[in-house]
């Protein structure tokens, strides 16, 4: 697997040392709050076991199964729900985790099924890299891990085909890993 990778963009003590600083952002922010973090899978399993670790409040966890690449580089731009039931959300604070806001249009999909169908108190969104894209994204993230160029990256929970993710770093594929 690391053969197949050009270069490392965050190592895995420096995504580390920037969780702590977003999970205190998240503590100043959730205190005295009812508080349920729902990771989206896959990609955001990796960073939901990294980053609750270190927010010291009572928190729930949940899931939520999506998928919107369908096995390549390029959103498909639509969000398929890979399961029915929607977690129990009603009155509580909600911040959505995920690995990474690309167009936008997953989180948003899923902020929007959630405020229809769950009522909600409040949902955030928090991810761990965010692209600087030419056109706008539709929708903000509260808590940003690093924002990073317009590029296809894999490891600490992100794939390519379903490989990958259980790189420790955040690293670019070389050309020819596409190819294979
Ligand atoms: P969006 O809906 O375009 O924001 O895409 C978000 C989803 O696409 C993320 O949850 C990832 O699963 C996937 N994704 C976007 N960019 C990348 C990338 O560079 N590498 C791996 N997966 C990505
Ligand atoms: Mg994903």
């Amino acid at each position: 697997m690391n053969d197949d990778i050009e270069c490392v963009l965050h190592h895995e003590t420096t995504i580390l040392s920037r969780l702590d600083g977003m999970a205190r952002d998240i503590m100043r922010d959730y205190r005295g709050k009812e508080l349920t973090v729902v990771a989206i899978l896959q990609g955001g399993l990796i960073l939901m076991a990294d980053l609750l670790r270190r927010v010291q409040l009572p928190l729930q966890i949940e899931s939520l199964s999506v998928s919107s690449y369908h096995g390549g580089t390029e959103s498909t731009g639509t969000v398929t729900f890979n399961q029915t039931r929607l977690p129990d959300l009603n009155g509580r604070h909600v911040i959505l985790l995920d690995d990474i806001l690309d167009s936008g249009r997953t989180l948003h999909a899923i902020r929007g099924r959630f405020e229809a169908e769950c009522r909600p108190a409040s949902v955030r969104i928090c991810v761990l890299l965010r692209k600087r894209k030419q056109r706008a994204c539709v929708v903000e993230a509260d808590y940003v891990g690093f924002d990073i160029n317009d590029e296809f990256v894999v490891g600490y929970g992100l794939d390519y085909r379903g490989r990958y993710r259980n790189l420790p770093y955040i690293g670019v594929l070389k050309p020819e890993a596409y190819q294979s």
